[in-house]
């Protein structure tokens, strides 16, 4: 039986093309600055950016954390989402690698997508020198365990025009920063000006099988290939890796409106089942989170049951995800909500 995976959009496959790319692709020593394919890929980043450099890394993980230790001093605080990424799912890094502690910042209304005011009152201004100092604030867009929203370039500006009024940095984890454009209907370029470093993953809704990278100005980029070498991120022949990843970079960007139909199309369908909790209406990129409390139906027995169906969904707390990805059609999301649909009714 073919399994329908909608347990992240990490598992796609890479395609036809990115295999060709790679068994192609022209290699020379990157820590060395010699991979022509990695610097190709990096400079095409850049220019879509608008930011002045880029840095091929392993993973997103290593480029949020490789920024937070650009950014920060040791002692000092990072400002976040409380669901964040860079907080919960980097194995306290920014604490091991870094010495600094985050500052969680409840977003009021659920969405993920703090205001100004909101990330105001967490920050300690270094006015005493007797309370921890803030260091950096760091941003999610698309926010992952926020159901995907969306933060848009005035939110941005506005966070970044104040911060930098206090001297503060600010770094972006844009993951899925693609997916953000898409459904905003802006570049990536324009929701990453304001920040001093983005980060974004080829390997997640673009379909590279492995590769992030990171970007900001020259300087920043600098220190950031040192902190990647002391990481044990210096690759040697990556340009085999960064060969699929400028192929997900030019490619894969316009099948997200794909992936967002099918997610919006699951959270309707969803949202129809009883005691299923889920406003379609906040669906707008490609991850889709639901509540079964109301089911009584424990979390973990769905997934168990739907993965006997060949359909896989992740579960935390009472709620369930599903993220779209090239890999799954719209007769796959359809036969996904048979399934549900089957299993709640049991
Ligand atoms: C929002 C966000 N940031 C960063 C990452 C880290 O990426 P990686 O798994 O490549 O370390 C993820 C991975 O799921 C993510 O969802």
């Amino acid at each position: 039986m073919p399994l329908i995976d909608l347990r992240s959009d990490t598992v796609t496959k890479p395609t036809p093309a990115m295999r060709r790319a790679m068994a192609e692709a022209e290699v020379g020593d990157d820590v060395y600055g010699e991979d022509p394919t990695v610097n190709r890929l990096q400079e095409r980043a850049a220019e879509i950016f608008e930011k002045e450099a880029a840095l091929f890394v392993p993973t997103g993980s290593m480029g949020n954390q490789t920024a937070v230790k650009v950014h920060t001093k040791p002692g000092q605080e990072v400002i976040i989402e409380e669901r964040g990424h860079i907080y919960n799912f980097e194995m306290a890094t920014m604490s091991a690698f870094s010495g600094c502690i985050a500052r969680p910042v409840k977003s009021p209304d659920g969405s993920g997508i703090l205001t100004w005011d909101e990330i105001k009152g967490a920050i300690h201004h270094v006015t005493s020198y007797y309370v921890t100092p803030t260091g950096l604030i760091a941003l999610e867009n698309s926010h992952n365990l926020a159901g995907g929203s969306v933060l848009t370039r005035e939110r941005t500006e506005d966070i970044c025009a104040r911060a930098h009024e206090m001297k503060l940095p600010v770094h972006l984890d844009g993951a899925r920063i693609f997916n953000a454009a898409v459904a905003l209907n802006d570049s990536v370029a324009n929701l990453a000006r304001p920040v001093d470093s983005v980060m974004f993953c080829l390997s997640k809704g673009l379909g590279a099988p492995v590769g992030s990278m990171l970007l900001g100005t020259k300087a920043f980029i600098d220190e950031a290939r040192v902190i990647r070498k002391m990481l044990g991120g210096g690759m040697r022949q990556a340009g085999v890796l960064a060969a699929a990843g400028l192929v997900a970079l030019e490619e894969s960007p316009k099948g997200l409106p794909e992936d967002h139909a099918n997610a919006k199309l699951l959270a309707e369908g969803l949202a129809g089942l009883p005691g299923v909790k889920i406003d379609p209406e906040k669906v707008v990129t490609n991850i889709v989170i639901f509540d079964v409390a109301e089911t009584r139906l424990p979390v973990d027995a769905i997934c168990a049951q739907l993965r006997e169906r060949g359909v896989l969904m992740s579960g935390f707390g009472s709620s369930i995800r599903a993220v779209t990805h090239y890999d799954v059609t719209r007769a796959d999301i359809e036969t996904a909500l048979r399934e549900v649909r089957s299993v709640l009714a049991n």
